[in-house]
């Protein structure tokens, strides 16, 4: 199925800002294109070579064994993509991905996005955290209703990618920063998510997601 096409068949209570953004890609790339773009097929085996780029820092399957790099084994591959997009667009700014996804094409970033997505994701690194953390870190995500985006056990929902799996330093770092306004999303819907979100209530949170098999 075309990219754009899968993009806006996707049903939900997301899926309008989702078409939405959908269609402005899509927009952009008809735009920019000097020819009528083919629709971006993913190439799976190109994306299992082009990832030798990314393996020193993302694992060579995307499992990442460093607590600060997000593993991306087994995400969301529409949330992939965009993360690349974001990246290259300096929306989501980090000093160390920014040079990579300005060197890498769309239909790199497709290639890419298809073969993590793929990938089996790993159980999480951290041993099991302290209980009573991790049941306080419960009971707020149940508070703030972060599964109904991100899914049952936070697996990924459509376009909200999946929590389970991260460290509990990078979803830290990413829930400060949404709250801080700091870290780019795509529509808004997150940094909005993150507003309520007390300071003191981010660690006990990532614990609980950080923690779940
Ligand atoms: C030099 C180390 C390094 C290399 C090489 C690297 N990355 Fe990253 N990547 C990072 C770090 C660090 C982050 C987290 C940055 C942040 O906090 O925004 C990241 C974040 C990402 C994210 C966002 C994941 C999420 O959960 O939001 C994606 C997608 C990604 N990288 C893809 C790639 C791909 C594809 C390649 C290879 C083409 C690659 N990276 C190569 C260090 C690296
Ligand atoms: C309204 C839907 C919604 C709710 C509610 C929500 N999220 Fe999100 N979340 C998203 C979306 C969409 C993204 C992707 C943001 C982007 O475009 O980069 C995201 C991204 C994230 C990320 C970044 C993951 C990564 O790989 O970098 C973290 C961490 C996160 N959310 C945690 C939470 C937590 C914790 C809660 C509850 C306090 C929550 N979210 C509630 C929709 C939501």
């Amino acid at each position: 199925m075309p990219l754009a096409r899968a993009l806006t068949d996707i049903r939900s209570p997301l899926a309008p800002r989702f078409a939405r953004w959908a269609t402005a890609v899509a927009v952009s790339l008809a735009v920019l294109a000097p020819r009528p773009v083919p629709a971006l097929a993913a190439d799976l085996e190109a994306g299992r070579r082009k990832a030798v780029a990314c393996a020193a820092c993302h694992g060579l399957d995307g499992n990442s064994t460093n607590p600060t790099v997000p593993s991306i084994a087994g995400q969301v591959g529409i949330y992939l993509h965009w993360q690349l997009l974001l990246y290259r667009d300096k929306r989501r700014v980090d000093p160390q991905m920014a040079p990579i996804a300005a060197a890498l094409s769309e239909s790199d970033m497709a290639d890419l996005a298809a073969f993590f997505a793929a990938q089996r994701p790993a159980p999480p690194a951290a041993g099991p955290p302290d209980p009573a953390r991790a049941e306080t870190g419960q009971r707020l995500a149940a508070t703030y209703h972060c599964d109904d985006c991100h899914g049952r056990d936070f697996a990924g929902r459509e376009y909200a990618p999946r929590l389970r799996g991260l460290s509990r330093e990078y979803l830290v770092a990413q829930m400060r920063g949404f709250k801080a306004r700091t870290r780019g999303d795509l529509d808004g819907a997150m940094t909005q998510a993150a507003q309520p979100v007390a300071d003191a209530d981010i660690e006990p949170l990532a614990d609980y997601i950080g923690s779940i098999k």
